[in-house]
């Protein structure tokens, strides 16, 4: 890394300003647990779903007691859960109400780089933004949140995010649990720091107060919020239960784990289904991260899920300056006395993906992450970084910073993890993946399918998913064009922002 011990150590303080480590203790899980409000839009007449979002401001009570000015979409924080299925045809209706300019960003989705939502598609305050495609990808838990030039951390750590959710015939068929809000259950998972007043921490999480410690990876939180809700348990009533489990953080990385040590079954990760149920008892999950459990319950028991320190490099800060030590509890779960019999999990999914088909000539991209730049180039709106060619598949290298922890995340398409250090990466990250964590030091290849969708002037991202690092330039963008005109296809760009 580029930077001193004595930086580093300076960044770890601004990140945590003594906030405490852990939460054990000191919560009694009294709140219920919100649960986001499905929307599955309403059909046009002509076989198209509409989705009407309005991002806005609002004021929630996250702390007890306490008034927190918020953002959120068609409410006050977070936004509905999008539900689509696949092959249907969308359009979106996003207006913005915030006295900012801003974007709403689809993580995960496959489709064209105008749609996506990045820092080109910005949407002013007072306008509204009409994107429309068709769902063109597997059954999968994908989300969504603003992606504004420099200022991401700032607008979702306000509250601006919410899932999107993508359905399809043959994952119908899987036999896993569907009722959402019943056996299918979302929850979001992020930490928030609070000022005495109530408000939201938002120190070090705007572009400028980053360039006051580059590399320090935004605010840690010393609260835990699921789906909004604040020292939540959530109610379970079948003998089977799917969570679908967002990492919605700006920085922290979770290590989940039930504090019973009880075994479940991870499914699905960003992309879609495995080919089958993968027996775990703990999970790792990076910011921007996704993943699918199906976990067994007693009646009338009750048990936390607790994220515990990371492993596998994934601890930030590193122990070296002290930290890296945090344990959280993020939500009780408490069973009915009373449940229904779930019907028993299968041994193979339907609608699973199969790995991605590497060709023996595949072309290989370097990404090199070092403090907070890629290839040694901080993110510049107007230059192309890569031209690849629409619907070939390639290998990704990812280098990972020799101190600092960071992740990778790519739009628009789906990669699955070749693997680390020459090693078979750990089977709970072999699956259809959008963000994987980049530990500090080792070299990760990826097996990416780019997008059959062509525009040589709309680039999509490439970046880090810690948001402040994202914010100080830690991105890259590129083009998707006819295999064969790379060549002549341009290198910049208008800067639209
Ligand atoms: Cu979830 Cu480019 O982001
Ligand atoms: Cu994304
Ligand atoms: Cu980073």
């Amino acid at each position: 890394g580029v930077l001193g011990a004595g930086a580093y150590a300076a960044n770890f303080a601004v990140a945590y300003r003594g906030r405490k480590l852990s939460n054990v203790g000191d919560l009694s899980f009294e709140n219920k647990v919100r649960v986001p409000p499905l929307l599955e839009g309403k059909d046009d007449g002509s076989g198209r779903r509409v989705f009407e979002l309005t991002a806005q401001t609002g004021e929630s009570e996250l702390l007890p007691g306490k008034k927190t000015p918020t953002w959120g979409v068609n409410g006050a924080f977070l936004g509905p859960t999008l539900r689509v299925r696949r092959g249907q045809k969308i359009s979106v209706s996003l207006t913005n109400k915030l006295p900012e300019s801003t974007t709403l960003h689809w993580h995960g989705m496959h489709l064209p780089a105008e749609m996506d939502g990045g820092p080109h598609q910005m949407v002013r305050p007072g306008e509204t933004w009409n994107p429309q495609w068709e769902i063109a990808q597997p059954a999968s838990t994908l989300w969504y949140h603003p992606h504004p030039h420099q200022n991401t951390a700032d607008h979702v750590s306000r509250g601006v995010a919410g899932l999107f959710i993508v359905e399809d015939d043959e994952a119908d068929r899987a036999g896993l649990p569907r009722d959402y809000g019943v056996d299918d259950i979302p929850l979001i998972l992020q930490d928030r720091a609070f000022d005495d007043d109530g408000s939201i921490d938002l120190r070090g999480a705007s572009f400028l107060q980053s360039l006051a410690g580059v590399g320090s990876p935004g605010v840690l939180g010393d609260k835990i919020l699921v789906n909004g809700t604040y020292n939540p348990h959530v109610e379970v009533s079948t003998s089977l239960v799917r969570f679908r489990l967002l990492n919605g953080s700006n920085a922290r990385s979770y290590n989940l784990a039930f504090t019973d040590s009880r075994e479940f079954h991870l499914v699905a990760q960003e992309n879609g289904l495995l080919e089958q149920p993968l027996p775990l008892r703990r999970l790792q999950l990076s910011p921007g991260e996704r993943a699918e459990i199906v976990v067994a319950f007693k009646p009338g028991e009750k048990v936390v899920l607790r994220s515990y320190p990371p492993e596998l490099g994934l601890s930030f800060p590193t122990k070296r300056f002290g930290g890296g030590e945090d344990t959280f509890d993020m939500i009780e779960v408490r069973a009915k006395s009373r449940l229904a019999a779930s019907a028993p999990l299968p041994g193979r999914l339907r609608g699973a993906q199969a790995a991605i088909a590497v060709p023996a000539d595949a072309r290989v991209r370097t990404f090199d992450f070092n403090s907070t730049v890629i290839n040694g180039k901080g993110m510049d709106m107007s230059r192309i970084d890569e031209v690849c060619p629409a619907g070939k598949t390639e290998i990704w290298e990812v280098s990972g910073d020799a101190e600092v922890v960071h992740n990778f995340h790519v739009h628009g398409l789906t990669f699955n993890v070749i693997d680390y250090d020459g090693k078979k990466p750990d089977a709970w990250l072999r699956g259809p993946k959008d963000t994987v964590r980049v530990p500090p030091g080792g070299t990760m290849r990826l097996a990416v399918t780019l997008p059959p969708y062509t525009d040589p002037k709309t680039p999509y991202m490439f970046h880090c998913h810690i948001l402040r690092h994202e914010d100080v330039g830690m991105m890259g963008q590129f083009t998707v064009v006819k295999p064969g005109t790379e060549g002549s296809a341009p290198r910049s760009i208008e800067a639209s922002h």
